[in-house]
């Protein structure tokens, strides 16, 4: 058998370890052989190939990014674009095809299911919002990352008596914000899910200032204020059609010092999030996920995707990661809100 696989949407730490896993325990006890499909969505698109066997899987498993290379290409936004896939994968020999990706990235994987392919999905994504699995692999990663931004920002914030703001990744679900939030004892944590009133934030603000403790505010990219919307870079899309978020954190900032009179500065983590080594919990999962991956590829269960479902790597339909993010459940926020001031 022949595999196609591929890395689509925004990289994240662990996507090197899945790849490894598949292609390790597919020569080995399957003797597969396997196409590295440059780009996400691009590859199989344009004919971007790579080799993709033991050899060039070897040192990867602690490196973050992707040695496939990731894109936001979207077939099904091209005219023809899910024929030519369709078409490539034939005259490459392609018998099945692994997609690791997001939400958008399954999405096409879950178009082309319908339309014949063979393919099996692996999530992926540091916000933590695909639906039908506990956790993906590089959300671990991300609020580790943002954790160790926040104990330092308590020092500074200290030092100087200012309002930090933290600015995390989160367009729609407030994983992150939430989970590093917590971890971070902040002073209060803004999250998609739940529009914020700025006159509380602020009364938060100024209970922390009184306990003569600096506060850090975690604030989701995607956070709205009561009678506001997101805040987004500019009007443009991807092929996806996402806005560019940016702002919230700078907002924020201007608002707390006006209001408190107190400074307030920002700090926007951005894509330090999505960089560098993956956890060891990162790499534990990223790696079950790929070693399920390639069984369910060999026993032609296709059109799923595999999941975490509490402690165990379980296959479910691919349409059911991707049919709604999964958000932050209002009861979860409530624990966190014990801690806000
Ligand atoms: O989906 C993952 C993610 O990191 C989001 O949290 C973020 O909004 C987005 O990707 C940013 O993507 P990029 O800057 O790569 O377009």
């Amino acid at each position: 058998m022949r595999i196609g696989v591929l890395t689509g949407g925004g990289d994240c730490p662990g996507l090197n370890a899945v790849i490894r896993a598949i292609v390790r325990k597919g020569v080995k006890e399957y003797g597969y052989e396997f196409v590295g499909f440059r780009d996400g969505w691009k590859g199989p698109l344009e004919n971007l190939t790579m080799q993709l066997d033991v050899q060039a899987t070897r040192g990867i498993l602690p490196r973050g990014g992707t040695i496939l290379g990731s894109s936001r290409t979207n077939p099904y936004a091209i005219e023809g674009g899910s024929k030519k896939v369709i078409e490539n994968l034939k005259a490459l020999g392609i018998d099945a095809l692994i997609a690791i990706g997001g939400e958008d990235t399954l999405g096409v994987a879950s178009g082309l299911a319908d339309e014949g392919v063979h393919v099996i999905g692996v999530p992926k994504t540091i916000d933590n919002d695909l639906s039908n699995t506990d956790y993906t692999f590089g959300f671990d990663t991300a609020i580790n990352i943002a954790v160790e931004a926040i104990d330092r920002l308590h020092t500074t914030a200290e030092s100087h008596h200012r309002a930090l703001i933290v600015e995390v990744m989160g367009r729609h679900a407030g994983w992150i914000a939430l989970h590093s939030g917590i971890a971070g004892g902040a002073a209060c944590i803004l999250i998609p899910e739940q529009k914020f009133s700025i006159e509380k934030v602020c009364q938060w603000v100024e209970s922390r200032f009184k306990t003569n403790y600096a506060p850090i505010i975690v604030v989701a990219e995607g956070a709205m204020p009561i009678d506001g919307q997101m805040m987004t870079k500019d009007k443009s899309l991807d092929s996806f059609g996402h806005v560019k978020l940016s702002g919230i954190g700078d907002w924020l900032a201007q608002e707390i010092q006006k209001r408190t009179g107190k400074e307030a500065r920002t700090t926007v983590l951005g894509h330090i999030q999505r960089g560098g080594t993956p956890t060891a919990f990162d790499r534990v999962l990223a790696t079950r996920f790929g070693l399920h991956a390639i069984t369910a590829v060999h026993e032609g269960d296709w059109g799923t995707m595999v999941g975490l479902h509490s402690t165990s790597i379980v296959r479910v339909p691919l349409k059911s990661a991707i049919e709604k993010i999964k958000t932050v459940d209002p009861a979860l926020y409530k624990e966190a809100e014990i801690f806000f001031g």
